[in-house]
């Protein structure tokens, strides 16, 4: 099967993005990365650019072992140096160098005549090939290139020793059927075609970055240039991601394959955004946080019945541990089910009915229902919370200049009575700190809340607490006409919702682990 290089210019194309630069540590993480994914060339800078970009195409290539590395230069005696002093430690170096052919290039930028181009570019080449075997050569703006005119560039770079020949559509105006028939007219029309790799390098102005470049592969390209998200100048590049699993997973109609680890894809994602400050917008494919999500009732079904009805792709193959299914108004009683039953809580269809009335009713009101939510509908309808600890007594003690303290006795989960005594900032800190001692159980107050629920004077007071454990939301409430009563309530109850969430997460786990093995 034919093998298409994956050339990423992250680093130095993607580093272009206006508010994306990079330090030399980030730099050096990401070409790491990017080698563990198995990507075939990074081009690590654009040395005489900066001594910045210098020192980094300089440490990736003396610390950075698999792909080629490479290095930008003009068809510039002092850049090709200075690409090879970069290069020079790198186990497989290559220098990339460009002059641009299009008329409006030659005419306002270059104001050079097409003989004289095509002596720069073969003689950028020739001098390259004197200080380096792997010489990659680009003809920018070559997709605005009279056909004829690129074509007697190509051949004339090749005959000087580039090894590959990049085709850039650096202002991304190709249109995928018309940038496909220029990699065919090269085929046909340059005679020692055979003797070079035919790369494609298409920047996203018109959102056809991918789309040309996969044009261009149907039509021979046997390299493609492109960037971790999509990063670049202007629209950006390619994206790395979206080009990989179009060829992975539509084999069958490009006949050809890359050698990327794809499940590290996701990860690599995460780690340029992070660096960069660049976000994943979250419909992003592939990479993107919904890429994965399903909220429409009848395609969570689909998915739950038979992933394939609506997934193309298998999110553990991009580096995503699973779909989700996005519990919100448009979600149905199957996957509402599922995900109970994922939290612990095996309904039965009648108990599915209250469940789903409650669930609509909040998703009505808001737009994601998390699992928090849920798991509170499920125990405030179905759970019998165990009262693994009781409030037996307790005594407070507080007033004007003293320490407030609490002594408090709990009956624990064997039914033993446990005392223990604590200070606070008030008596219910006191109250609340004396618990924590005695079940060992640390959860954090977020919030408390007190109110009368009649107005006479004997009135029951109910106690609101919301605490955080282990990064999951609990709501309890505690009754009493003592409102400190109805305060260790409240967080009593909080306590047990906690240990008995503990308790459903095991039993699943372990239930999990008896599936897989058998
Ligand atoms: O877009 C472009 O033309 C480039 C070249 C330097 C390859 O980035
Ligand atoms: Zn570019």
């Amino acid at each position: 099967m034919r093998r298409i290089k994956i050339f990423d210019t992250t680093l130095r194309d993607g580093e272009q993005s206006p508010g994306a630069s990079l330090n030399l540590k980030e730099k050096i993480q990401i070409a790491r990365q990017l080698a563990a994914m198995k990507v075939d060339v990074i081009e690590a800078g654009f040395p005489i650019t900066s001594q910045g970009d210098f020192d980094a195409v300089q440490a990736v290539a003396a610390e950075v072992r698999g792909p080629v590395i490479c290095g930008l230069a003009r068809t510039v005696e002092k850049d090709i140096e200075r690409a090879w002093a970069a290069l020079k430690k790198a186990a497989h170096p290559r220098i990339h160098v460009f002059c641009a052919t299009s008329q409006i290039h030659r005419q306002f930028k270059l104001r050079k005549a097409k003989d004289e181009i095509l002596r720069i570019a073969a003689d950028g080449v020739r001098q390259a090939r004197k200080l380096c075997a792997d010489v990659e050569f680009s003809p920018e703006d070559a997709s605005r290139t009279e056909p004829d005119f690129l074509a007697a560039v190509v051949e004339a770079v090749i005959e000087a020793g580039a090894g590959t020949v990049n085709i850039p559509d650096t202002v991304g105006y190709a249109i995928p059927e018309q940038y496909a028939e220029l990699i065919r007219y090269l085929k046909a029309n340059v005679p020692n075609i055979g003797k070079a790799v035919i790369s494609v390098h298409c920047h996203n102005d018109l959102g056809l970055g991918v789309a040309n470049s996969l044009a261009a592969v149907a039509a021979g390209a046997d390299q493609v240039e492109c960037t971790v998200n999509g990063l670049g100048e202007r629209a950006g590049n390619a994206s790395l991601e979206e080009i990989v699993m179009a060829i992975k997973t539509r084999r069958d109609f490009f006949g050809c394959d890359t050698g990327v680890a794809t499940r590290k894809l996701y990860a690599v994602s995460r780690m340029v955004s992070g660096m960069t400050g660049m976000v994943v917008q979250r419909n992003k494919a592939i990479v993107g946080e919904n890429a994965f999500a399903h909220e429409a009732g009848i395609h969570q079904d689909g998915v739950l019945k038979e992933r394939r009805t609506y997934e193309i792709m298998r999110p553990e193959d991009v580096g995503v541990p699973q779909s989700k299914l996005v519990l919100g108004k448009h979600s149905g009683r199957h996957a509402l089910r599922v995900r109970a039953k994922e939290l612990g809580f095996d309904l039965s269809d009648t108990q599915l009915e209250v469940a789903y009335t409650r669930f609509k009713d909040l998703a009505d009101r808001k737009k994601v229902v998390y699992d928090e939510d849920i798991e509170a509908i499920l125990e405030s309808e179905f759970a019998q919370v165990e009262e693994v600890f009781k409030l037996e007594a307790f005594h407070i003690s507080s007033g004007t200049r003293a320490t407030p303290m609490a002594t408090v006795s709990l009956l624990g989960p064997s039914g033993a009575k446990t005392q223990d005594a604590a200070i606070g900032d008030g008596p219910v800190d006191a109250l609340y700190n004396a618990i924590e001692r005695l079940t060992g159980v640390k959860v954090k107050l977020k919030d408390y809340r007190i109110r009368a629920l009649t107005m006479d004077k004997d009135a029951q007071g109910e106690v609101t607490v919301v605490v955080e454990y282990r990064g999951r939301t609990i709501t309890a409430r505690g009754l009493s006409t003592d409102i400190v009563e109805a305060s260790a309530f409240a967080y009593l109850n909080a306590i047990n919702s906690a240990v008995a969430r503990e308790r459903r997460d095991k039993d699943r786990r372990r239930s999990t682990r008896g599936t897989s093995k058998g």
